[in-house]
Parts: C-alpha cells; sequence; structure tokens
C-alpha cells in the first residue's frame, strides 16, 4: 500500500493528502494539550471518542443546513473532509460565564450570561490566541465582513442545535470553539465549517450535578477525562456499554459493510473517471 502524504501535523490531529483531489484525510490523536501547547498530555481513546461525537454532530448540523467539510468517517481514527483555506480565527460562543471570560471580568464561573456572546479569537500558539474585535478581523483580512456575517449566523445556529441537543441528554452547554475554512468555485468563495466539534472544544455539564463532562478536566487536572469523554459518547449513543467494560464505540461503517451485498461495486456511469 502506498504511504500517505502527511500534510500538517497538529496538535490533535493530523492531516494527510486524500484519495480525491480537494479532499483531506484527518486522523485523530489521543493527544491533548492545554495553553497552547504549554501542557500536553494523553487522553486514552479520545481520537476515538472525538472522531466519532464529532461526525454525529456534523453529520446532524448538515441536515439543518450547516455547510460542513466533513465528509465520511473512514474508520475508528479517520475521517474524509474537504480541503479548506483555514480561516485563521477561533470563534467562540458563550452561554454561561466559564474559563477566561469568567477570568477576565471577574465574574464567577456558572453564571448564566444575560444573552450569548460570540467572541474572536487569533488562531496563533506563539501570540497566545489572543482575543480580538471585528475591527481587527476587517483591518489585517482575516475575514471580510460577508464572511464574518456567515460564521456569526452559523455560529448561533450552531449554538442553538447543540443546545437543544446536549439539553437532551442532560447536558449544559457551556461554550464552544468553532474554525471556519473557504472553499473556492472559481472567483468565488464560501465559507464552510471546519475542524471538529468534540470534548476537546467544547465545555459540557452535566446539568444536574454540574460535573464537567470535557478537556477542562485535563486543563485543571482534575482526572477522569477518559470517562467524562465516554460518558458524552455514551449519552449521545455512540457508545455500547457490556459487562466486560467501559464500553466500545459504536462503528455504524463496520454494520453497513456486514449488511452490504458481496458483489463487487459497479463503476458509476455518472461519476467522470479522474
Ligand atoms: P476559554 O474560556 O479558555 O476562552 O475557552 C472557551 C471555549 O473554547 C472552551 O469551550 C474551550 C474552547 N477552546 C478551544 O477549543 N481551544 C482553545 O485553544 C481555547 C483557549 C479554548
Ligand atoms: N488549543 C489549546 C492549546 O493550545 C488547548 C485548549 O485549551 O483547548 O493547547
Amino acid at each position: 500500500m502506498s504511504r500517505r502524504r502527511q500534510i500538517y501535523e497538529g496538535k490533535a490531529k493530523i492531516l494527510y493528502e486524500g484519495p480525491e483531489p480537494g479532499t483531506i484525510i484527518q486522523y485523530f490523536k489521543d493527544d491533548a494539550t492545554a495553553f497552547n501547547a504549554e501542557k500536553r498530555g494523553t487522553i486514552n481513546g479520545k481520537g476515538v471518542i472525538n472522531n466519532r461525537i464529532s461526525e454525529h454532530v456534523f453529520l446532524r448540523l448538515a441536515h439543518i443546513g450547516i455547510p460542513t467539510h466533513f465528509i465520511r468517517r473512514l474508520n475508528m481514527r479517520e475521517q474524509l473532509v474537504r480541503q479548506v483555506e483555514i480561516i485563521p480565527l477561533e470563534v467562540v460562543v458563550r452561554n454561561i460565564a466559564a474559563g477566561s471570560i469568567a477570568k477576565r471580568f471577574g465574574i464567577e464561573e456558572g453564571e448564566q450570561l444575560p444573552h450569548t456572546i460570540i467572541e474572536y479569537y487569533l488562531k496563533s500558539d506563539e501570540l497566545g490566541d489572543p482575543l480580538i474585535s471585528e475591527e481587527h478581523i476587517a483591518c489585517f483580512n482575516w475575514a471580510t465582513h460577508e464572511e464574518m456575517q456567515d460564521m456569526a449566523a452559523m455560529a448561533i445556529r450552531v449554538n442553538d442545535f447543540m443546545c437543544g441537543m446536549f439539553a437532551a441528554i442532560d447536558i449544559k452547554l457551556v461554550d464552544f470553539k468553532l474554525e471556519f475554512g473557504r472553499i473556492f468555485d472559481g472567483d468565488f468563495s464560501r465559507v464552510i465549517l471546519a475542524d471538529e466539534i468534540s470534548p476537546d472544544n467544547c465545555r459540557l455539564w452535566d446539568f444536574n450535578t454540574g460535573e464537567k463532562l470535557d478537556k477542562d478536566r485535563f486543563r485543571r487536572d482534575l482526572g477522569g477525562e477518559e470517562e467524562a469523554y465516554q460518558e458524552v459518547a455514551k449519552r449521545l449513543g455512540l457508545l455500547q456499554d457490556d459487562e466486560n467494560g467501559p464500553g466500545e464505540v459504536v462503528d455504524m461503517s463496520a454494520h453497513r459493510s456486514r449488511l452490504r451485498p458481496s458483489t463487487p461495486a459497479k463503476p458509476n456511469p455518472a461519476k467522470p473517471k479522474k
């Protein structure tokens, strides 16, 4: 088998060239970092769970009309996505004060914000991902006004959808981070949702106990990261428990291939050969 070309290694994922032009394979690692990679560690099985959770969320967002880079999951740790030009911003949506906003303004963690807030951070570890304004984004041409409007509108829709999705499984969506990318069609470009949505980039608190079910367990040395990520996957119906252990990630592609007839696939005449 030919070796795939690695395009980029990030903190939690590796990107490989995809099988078709304009596609990328996202490999989810177990590596965890915090504080702009000052703190490093591993959360066992995180890559498998985040791959599955992110697939679940992106598929559902696509169903409500949010354009995303997700094409399909390939295996336990990899998914095929559209290649995008990443916009160098971290778009953070906050419903409840926690983390940096609580610290910055001296608000107690857990306080409901009077309304949902969208913040922008520059994606730069060297600069410590500084908080930026729309003025900065326009001034330095990180994104156009139209792209900012599209990102903000999508972020609000993602928030509304995910608040409901998590409320249904007794989880409060405190805040989360999104990344967007451009895809090009001739002279035109369009912004779509990229990266991943998982307990790595969401704050998720148990509705009843307030227990943290996200990466804050790692950031704050609380322990129990693996169990917390598993709990989110389990409540979303993505992890099957059995009496032998903590559970197994439900791999629907394995079920599908078992059901698939054994006749070889016919070429699709509608699809031009590359
Ligand atoms: P913050 O309170 O530390 O600014 O984080 C806000 C949200 O963004 C939280 O859900 C965690 C997520 N996040 C990332 O995904 N990557 C980051 O680098 C940071 C700082 C936060
Ligand atoms: N993206 C952060 C890091 O640099 C991690 C985080 O706090 O989520 O390491």
